[in-house]
């Protein structure tokens, strides 16, 4: 009776504590928020055209299925269990000797949000451009001037600044607000794009080259690889993200159905971007511009598409600011996951530890608003490499060591989930581990590639 009452005390205890999402709404679109951002638009399309097109896209769902649902379940338990973010959660499921592994999903964050703010830094800049003057003609030619140095370095800032502030709201009034709004809108934008780009002459030649797999690629041992790898980073997994959103979660939350729509979701965004891209990059001649570098497809190839079009300037405008919006709401989810550890592990209060870890990446940032060569080796080590290696962690964790996940990934989940928990806990167990080991060795060899080739 006693205990009975010391753990009632105890859920009070910690149900007041720590912050929640209002609504179970709230929640998915959260996440989806988090995991629908560049990475969608700007990665998909070109990762998807350097991998055979369709092979890309089949093997990322495979991926997806097999690797990211598993452990995007396996962080959302080990974060509503543990009701912490992640160093204080690992160290709750793993003991002790799991706490550097939460330091590496805190830089993996501090990291991945220092270059992504000056991504989105230049997607503010176009947005401007393509409103107040339209896409100028050569696109390249303007890459080159505001990509890198001063203007890049502000823009940046000015991107923290918002970030930075949204997250001083709270999980209620300020994350979920904000992806309430911004996800629908990013939603009907995309597809009105869509639309609009079916009507394009080279829309047919598009859809068969980005719809037509070259089934060789999928044999392609680095296709495999970066289609894991940017699975996992449009999934936000790796990094304790789902994690830290799954800690403001009630106990019994159905994991599993938010599981399955946060990744229909997600894919789904980056699937009907691929529908806006392929037709317009078809229907002015620009393949290979696409497939050229990380930035070309985005950066370079769509707007000077945008600029010879009749209704470029709108769709543009369009195009630009719903990767805004996507960008914002991954931030928020990036900064989140340090200002909650710096909470829970300083007992800090969410204005200060928002400021100080907000600075600090802005800070840190400025070295790839300076050089796009630094921000491109950062996104090899921490958008591609650290994620993966935090997938790994996870996945040991919860398919090996810690004893509850079983228990706790059957609570609130559907009869038909239990029955399948056995198949979770076998990917997790025997078919992740060995394919993020391959990818960590694929991704360590593009790291030193990247080194020697830019610097
Ligand atoms: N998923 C985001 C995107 O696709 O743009 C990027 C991201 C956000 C990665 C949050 C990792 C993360 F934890």
């Amino acid at each position: 009776m006693a205990n009975f009452q010391q753990e009632i005390e105890k859920h009070q205890a910690d149900t007041m504590d720590r912050e929640v999402f209002g609504t179970r709404l709230g929640f998915v679109l959260a996440a989806v928020g988090s995991a629908v951002g560049l990475g969608n638009m700007w990665r998909f399309s070109y990762t998807a055209a350097e991998g055979g097109g369709a092979a890309f896209v089949f093997l990322y769902i495979v991926l997806t299925l097999l690797i990211g649902i598993p452990i995007m379940l396996a962080e959302m338990a080990a974060g509503r269990a543990g009701r912490l973010s992640p160093i204080g959660a690992l160290k709750k499921a793993g003991g002790p000797a799991w706490a550097p592994m939460g330091f590496v999903y805190v830089s993996a964050g501090l990291l991945i949000l220092s270059y992504y703010s000056v991504i989105a830094g230049w997607v503010v800049r176009y947005s401007f451009q393509a409103i107040t003057g339209g896409f100028p003609a050569d696109a390249g030619a303007y890459f080159g001037e505001i990509s890198a140095g001063p203007t890049a370095a502000l823009f940046h800032l000015g991107f923290m600044v918002v970030t930075i502030l949204i997250v001083t709201k709270g999980v209620e009034k300020g994350i979920e607000r904000a992806s309430s709004i911004m996800m629908p809108a990013l939603f009907v934008i995309l597809v009105g794009l869509a639309i609009w780009a079916s009507t394009l002459d080279g829309a047919g030649e598009g859809y068969a080259y980005y719809l037509t797999p070259s089934w060789s690629d999928i044999l392609d041992g680095p296709t495999f690889a970066s289609a894991a790898a940017q699975a996992f980073f449009s999934l936000s997994l790796g990094m304790g993200a789902m994690l830290t959103f799954a800690s403001y979660l009630s106990k019994d939350e159905n994991l599993n159905r938010e599981a399955a729509v946060i990744s229909l979701a997600d894919f789904g965004v980056a699937f009907i971007a691929g529908l806006v891209v392929f037709p317009i990059v078809f229907a002015l001649g620009l393949q290979n511009d696409v497939s050229e570098s990380t930035v070309g497809a985005l950066f370079i190839a769509l707007p000077g598409a945008f600029a010879s079009m009749p209704a470029g300037r709108i769709v543009g405008s369009l195009f630009f600011l719903a990767l805004l919006v996507g960008a914002v709401t991954s931030a928020i989810s990036l900064l989140e996951v340090v200002v909650a550890s710096v909470i829970d592990e300083f007992g800090w209060e969410r204005k200060k530890a928002a400021l100080a870890a907000g600075s600090l990446i802005a800070v840190l940032g400025l070295a790839s608003a300076w050089d796009t060569d630094i921000l491109g080796l950062i996104d090899a080590i921490a958008g591609e490499l650290l994620l993966m290696i935090g997938g790994l962690g996870m996945a040991i964790l919860v398919g090996y060591v810690w004893k509850d996940a079983r228990t706790e990934l059957e609570r609130g989940a559907t009869p038909l989930f239990r029955a399948l928990l056995p198949i979770v806990f076998f990917f997790l167990r025997f078919v992740a581990p060995p394919i993020v080991i391959f990818v960590i060795y694929d991704r360590l060899l593009n790291v030193l590639n990247v080194i020697q080739t830019s610097f």
